[in-house]
This record gives C-alpha cells, structure tokens and sequence, in this order.
C-alpha cells in the first residue's frame, strides 16, 4: 500500500505543528476565550502586509480577458508568464533565456515538487541531494519523496548557519544529483555572495551536479544587486547546470494568488511539462498578468529608502531608465519579441500588450509600486531593528539582508520540548511560532544546541511588537514553571 508519509523530518515536524497551530477548531477555541487579543502570527514565513494594489490591481482587470481564462493554457503555463520571466532572466544572464526555459506554476511550491521529480534518476539510481540546515523544509521535503537521500549540512563556522560552500561541497557524496541554495536562506535570511557561489558552480560543473536555486524571497525587500546565479552559471559555462524557481508569494504578499515559476534547460522543462500536465495542464488565470507586472517591478531600479542597514549586494542596481517603467525598456522589449512569433496563434494577445504597455509605461504606475517596495522596506527595517530592544529575552539572529525571516533564540526555553511549547505558546499565548525542527535536523538535535525558531517580521509594527511582548511573557513564565 503506498503511504503519505514523507521520509524527511523536518517536514513531519511541521505538519505536527500546523495540525494544532493552524487548525481552525483551535483558532476559534482561542478566539473564543480571548475575543479581544486575536492571534499574532510570528512564523507563518508569510509576508504579511499588503501586496502592491497596482498589481493585484492589473491582474484582476487582466483576468476579464479571454486570452488569459478561455482554454486550457497548457502545462508548462501561459506564455506571456513564461516571457515575462524569460525576459528577466535573459537582461540578467549571459545566455538567452527564452520561453522554452520557463514553466509557470501555482506556487513554488509546485515548482520544487516538479523539479525534485524531474532531477531524479529513476528507480535503482543513486541520488543524494545536500541541504543547508536550517532551511526552508519544503525542498527537503520534495526531494526525498522524489526519492532522494537527503545530507543536511550546518556550519561549524562561528556566527553563521548557512554552511559554506566548502561546508556543502564537503558533504556531497559519488551519489550527489542536487544541491539546494535559497535565497534569502528560509529561515535565518543568510545569503551566498558571488565568490562563494562562483566556487559553487565551478564544482558543480566538474560533477555534474544542479543547483537548484529558490529564489522565492529574493525580491522581498534587498536593494538589488544581489548575484544573479544563472549569469555566474553562464559565465562558469554551466547555465544548463542550474535550476531557479520563484514566487510572487512571499515577495508581493499575494500567497493566495499562488503564482510560481521554474527556469531551467529545456529539455528539462519539456519533461517536466509533460509531467505537469497529470496535475496542472494550465497555469492559474491570473498568473500571466500578474507575472508581467512583478517582473517589471523586479525590474525597477531600487532608490534605496528606507535600506541603511541591508546588506548592499555585489553586482550593480537594475538595468531600466530613469528609475521609470517604460515601454521602451529593455524588459518589456524582450516580452514583446519573445511574444512575436505567436501572435497569429493567440488572437487578442496584440491588444492585450497595447494595454499593458500603456498602463505600465506610465509614471504613477512606476511610482505606485517603487513606493511600495520603498514602503515595505522601511517595516522592515523598523521591525527587524527593534528585535534588538529585547535583550536577553529573544536574541536576535544573523544580520538582516532584506527577507523578513530571521533565526532567534529564546534561551529561556532550552532544554523545552519544541513541540510541546510552541503548542502552548499558541493555545496559551495567541502567538503561532516555528522552532528550529521544522527547519532541519532532529527535535533531539536541537535541543543540545538551544531554543531556536523563525520569526517573520513583515507585518504591520503594532503587530510584531504584540507578538514579541507576548513571546517574552511567555519565555518568563514558562521557565518558571520549570
Ligand atoms: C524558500 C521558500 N520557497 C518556496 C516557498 C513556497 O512558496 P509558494 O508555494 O507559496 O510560492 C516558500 C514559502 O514559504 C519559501 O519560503
């Protein structure tokens, strides 16, 4: 009989988590008892204030437009999503990136699922995939019910826990296939720089082994400038070598919506298209339009506001023209010539860019969503700076970088049972939590190494500090019951 469970334990631990934390019997027990302090959610990972109105706006109104709900769109997902991505991809990379290297997803979620599959060398194979640990448990998760043994790696290094690319490389195996790299690293917001991921490639290249990039957060709020993986793969001479997926989950605060892609070599993407099409033979409606405009935004140049103590990157600030978006920039350039040969096939497809490119030409649109991202980067900025008020009680992680996740400890509570606390920090205190297990290694393992667990810190200020107030009153009196 074939079993659900999946054999990696980060993964069972969360769900153990979510099976009380975010049950819905138990969120209306709580309110019910506490009607006037609603839960404060500290670790959904989600970003929890409000998505850019310009773009949610857009692909509503885009989602009314046949082009974008009227047929099936395909496996591998509606081809002005898979552009939009291509184009970015392609101003960023040394190789041409084209539609047939994306296939848009209902989250990435779906991406990693996909992928892991697509990675795997088949029944009787050797495959072993190495994770950073701690990190975002859904890869780990993906690649062992893919099939694959799973070498989780944590640094030896003071002050950090994303391992060094040393570190990952020492704990492949003859059998290695994947290694896995997210950025920002779900959950402590570490990041590799461009030497370490050069080095990355370089050896992955020797051993033909993919990186499989999570880039879910990666536009969340960083100043730009980050390294961009595929453009170092392609000067590495190793573009095939690398698999990026993405969201506008976390990045647009819009988890609902779930809009993911994958880009990838396009063997690999056809393969997996012709998987897809079991689960997926369209991509969500409002994907394409929505894509379209994230990429832009991505795409815009960031002004900096708000982003003193981010870290400032390696590589030079977005490519587009007077901090503008306009129609005549290199992005929507490449959209309108990935999208050229189609137009015969996709009637409206003409008129449908003559309107997005009116729309998102224009200045208020451009300023709409700089302002946002602007907006956003100031929360948090203020929230992650404030951790520090809090001493001894919640001790902060590494330095910020621009994702909302980070890695406290609450020294207080070592030696707890993980599991058991942050079930009563919710029952008890209304405020939902992740500790270390769900994010790597064993509920034994950490308890030799302390009380860890990820904060998400993009929400609304009154909120985190709400939750923080709650958390340390809970560290108090929890340690004094023993
Ligand atoms: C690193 C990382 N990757 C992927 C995902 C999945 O995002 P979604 O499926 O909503 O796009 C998340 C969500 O928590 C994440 O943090």
């Amino acid at each position: 009989m074939p079993t659900l469970e999946i054999p990696f334990a980060p993964w069972r631990f969360m769900l153990a988590v979510d099976a009380v934390n975010y049950a819905l019997g138990e969120q209306v027990d709580y309110r019910t008892r506490h009607a006037a302090d609603p839960v404060v959610n500290l670790s959904s990972g989600v970003n929890l204030t409000e998505p850019p109105w310009e773009l949610v706006d857009f692909a509503l109104g885009a989602a009314r437009d046949p082009l974008f709900w009227h047929d099936y769109d395909g496996p591998d997902g509606h081809l002005v999503g898979r552009a939009a991505v291509a184009a970015y991809e392609a101003t960023w990379a040394g190789v041409p990136v084209g539609v047939e290297n994306v296939l848009v997803t209902a989250g990435a979620s779906a991406a990693l699922a996909l992928v892991a599959r697509g990675l795997h060398p088949g029944t009787g194979a050797g495959a072993h995939a190495v994770l950073p640990a701690p990190t975002f448990p859904l890869a780990g998760a993906a690649l062992a019910d893919a099939g694959f043994r799973i070498g989780e790696v944590t640094s030896e290094e003071p002050d950090r826990w994303l391992p060094t690319v040393d570190e990952l490389i020492a704990a492949a195996t003859g059998d290695t296939r994947v290694v896995y790299v997210n950025t920002f690293n779900n959950p402590t917001g570490e990041r590799y720089d461009e030497a370490e991921l050069r080095k990355l490639v370089g050896w992955a290249r020797e051993h033909r082994v993919t990186v499989l990039h999570d880039t879910v957060s990666s536009d969340v709020a960083s100043v730009g400038g980050l390294p961009h993986l595929l453009s170092i793969a392609a000067e590495e001479d190793y573009p095939g070598g690398v698999v990026t997926v993405g969201s506008l989950s976390k990045s647009r605060a819009v988890p609902g919506f779930r809009i993911g892609w994958l880009v990838a070599d396009a063997d690999l993407i056809a393969r997996l298209a012709g998987f897809n099409e079991l689960i997926a033979p369209s991509s969500p409606g409002l994907a394409a339009p929505a894509l379209l405009m994230d990429r832009m935004l991505a795409a815009v140049p960031h002004h900096g506001r708000g982003s003193a103590t981010v870290d400032d990157g390696d590589r030079g600030p977005a490519v587009l023209t007077d901090g503008k978006l306009s129609t005549s920039d290199e992005l929507w350039h490449r959209v309108e010539e990935l999208l050229r040969p189609y137009h015969a096939g996709l009637p409206g497809l003409r008129g449908f860019l003559d309107r997005a490119g009116a729309l998102l030409g224009t200045p208020a649109t451009a300023n709409g969503l700089a302002g946002w991202r602007d907006s956003l980067r100031q929360t948090l900025a203020g929230n992650v700076a404030s951790l520090a008020g809090w001493g001894e009680t919640i001790v902060a992680g590494p330095p910020w970088r621009g994702d909302f996740n980070t890695f406290v400890r609450l020294p207080a509570l070592d030696g707890c049972d993980a599991l058991a606390t942050t079930h009563r920090l919710f029952r008890e205190y209304g405020v939902q939590t992740l500790p270390a297990p769900a994010f790597g290694h064993s509920a034994s393992w950490w308890r030799r190494h302390g009380y860890f667990l990820r904060l998400s810190f993009a929400l609304p200020p009154a909120r985190w500090q709400e939750g923080l107030a709650r958390l340390s009153a809970a560290c108090e009196r929890l340690s004094a019951d023993g």
